[in-house]
């Protein structure tokens, strides 16, 4: 794939995208004290791009998924890859390249789970919640003049629950940060299945369908 779309957008957003060898040899840079932490890690990407290391990050968490939950029962093995995938965040200024950054990353879980499982047995309000989970994590914003305009969500596990703490972005930096609200812990299905009755999306990602979380941001504004 070209690291270049255009020259004008590489004048405006200075976009060049990391191609796959770099991002991995970066990835490899950062250590793990043990091998389950790849599941569990935050990572944030604050110019994301269309999300050449979210994916590789992805990837990477859920090679570690497919280790240790593929034998076991579909919604246990759907809880890891919603608890890997509540741990990746991402920001990009251009809407186009978050747009693509969630259609990728989704892709990826729907693929991975259908090479494992098959594609017949999904738990209801799992593909919502797939989608409810990378609209809130990778969104639109200026990670350099207005953090303040970025809010995010901790997942915090519960069983299979999650309680959700929102924070704001710029906020982050203090020692202790607290959220500007928290949602009383939830099963991670039901957080799926009301966001679909929500949000009336669908279990296929389509372009059209794409939520974009905070993607009306007036950047300008
Ligand atoms: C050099 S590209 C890198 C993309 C991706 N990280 C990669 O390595 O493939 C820079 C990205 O930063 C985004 N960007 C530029 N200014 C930004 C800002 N103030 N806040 C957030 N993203 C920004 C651009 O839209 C572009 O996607």
């Amino acid at each position: 794939m070209s690291q270049i779309k255009s020259k004008d957008r590489v004048r405006d957003l200075a976009e060049v995208y990391t191609n796959e060898r770099e991002v991995k040899a970066m990835l490899d840079l950062i250590p793990l004290k043990k091998e389950d932490d790849i599941i569990t890690y935050k990572y944030l990407e604050p110019a994301c791009g269309n999300g050449n290391f979210l994916i590789e990050i992805l990837r990477r968490k859920l090679k570690r998924v497919n280790e240790k939950y593929a034998a076991k029962s579909m919604r246990e093995y759907e809880f890891y890859h919603a608890r890997a995938l509540t741990t990746i965040y991402g920001i990009d200024i251009c809407k186009e390249n978050v747009a693509e950054a969630i259609e990728r990353l989704y892709r990826e879980v729907k693929s991975n789970i259908d090479l494992h499982k098959g594609s017949f047995f999904y738990s209801e309000g799992f593909f919502p919640l797939v989608h409810y989970i990378l609209t809130n994590n990778i969104v639109v914003g200026d990670s350099i003049n207005h953090a303040d305009r970025i809010e995010f969500i901790e997942y915090l596990v519960k069983g299979k629950s999650f309680e959700r703490r929102i924070f704001n972005f710029a906020s982050l930096v203090d020692p202790k940060p607290l959220p500007v609200k928290t949602l009383p812990p939830e099963n991670f299905l039901v957080i799926g299945q009301k966001y679909q009755i929500e949000t009336d999306c669908d279990d296929e990602l389509g372009q059209t369908s794409l939520k974009l979380g905070q993607a009306e941001f007036e950047l300008n504004g």
